[in-house]
């Protein structure tokens, strides 16, 4: 499984696959009303899948996701995933440690953090990162855990206007409460 989940793409020779990557509530929340994440972190702090970081080279973060991060940042000391790039419009006037701000055209965007993934996977984080990636054909699989809880309200796992997107599922696995989902994108 491994082999499969750190191998490389099949048109794209030496670069890591596009991963959609997110946690979300079994009513279809990837963050809670006010972008509440402590459920998240509650059933993944023991990491319940460690094969996903190793294959991870890079992430590509909306300014969203990355300003709900940075108020987490305390409980997030073990990250290994690479180097970090938020997409946004507006870039901050100063560096932060840490990011590497982006603002271009989207393809370009993913086309910057995968050549930088070293052959690894590129993970794409944010629901409207995501949505959009998706619709522009750009993300080769969508790797969801699937927590035991029901949130009610809050971000949805993509935007609306998304329309249909046709997956093929290929891993179904379980550890302890979380279910790992795994789907390649239908081109
Ligand atoms: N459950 C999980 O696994 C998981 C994973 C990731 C995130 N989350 C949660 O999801 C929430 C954030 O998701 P979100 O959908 O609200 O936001 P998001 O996708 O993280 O970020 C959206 C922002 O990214 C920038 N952006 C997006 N597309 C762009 C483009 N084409 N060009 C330039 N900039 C672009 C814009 O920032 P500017 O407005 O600055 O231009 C936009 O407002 C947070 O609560 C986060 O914690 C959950």
């Amino acid at each position: 499984l491994r082999r499969v989940v750190t191998g490389m793409s099949d048109t794209n020779a030496g670069l890591g696959k596009v991963v959609v990557n997110r946690a979300m509530s079994l009513d279809g929340f990837i963050a809670g009303p006010d972008n509440a994440m402590d459920w998240v972190i509650e059933y993944m702090k023991e990491d319940p899948f460690p094969e996903v970081m190793p294959a991870t080279g890079a992430m590509l973060i909306g300014r969203g996701t990355h300003e709900v991060a940075k108020r987490m940042s305390d409980e997030d000391t073990d990250y290994d995933g690479g180097p970090v790039f938020v997409l946004t419009h507006q870039p901050p006037d100063e560096p932060e440690q840490g990011v590497t701000f982006l603002t271009c055209d989207l393809a370009e965007a993913v086309a910057t953090a995968r050549a930088a993934a070293g052959g690894k996977n590129l993970e794409i984080l944010g629901a409207d990162m995501a949505s959009q990636c998706l619709q522009r054909g750009l993300v080769d699989e969508v790797l969801v855990y699937v927590l035991p809880v029901l949130l009610g309200d809050g971000v949805r796992f993509s935007t609306s206007g998304l329309g249909r997107i046709d997956l093929e599922p290929f891993s179904n696995t379980q550890s302890g409460p979380v279910t790992m989902l795994r789907f390649r994108v239908r081109k």
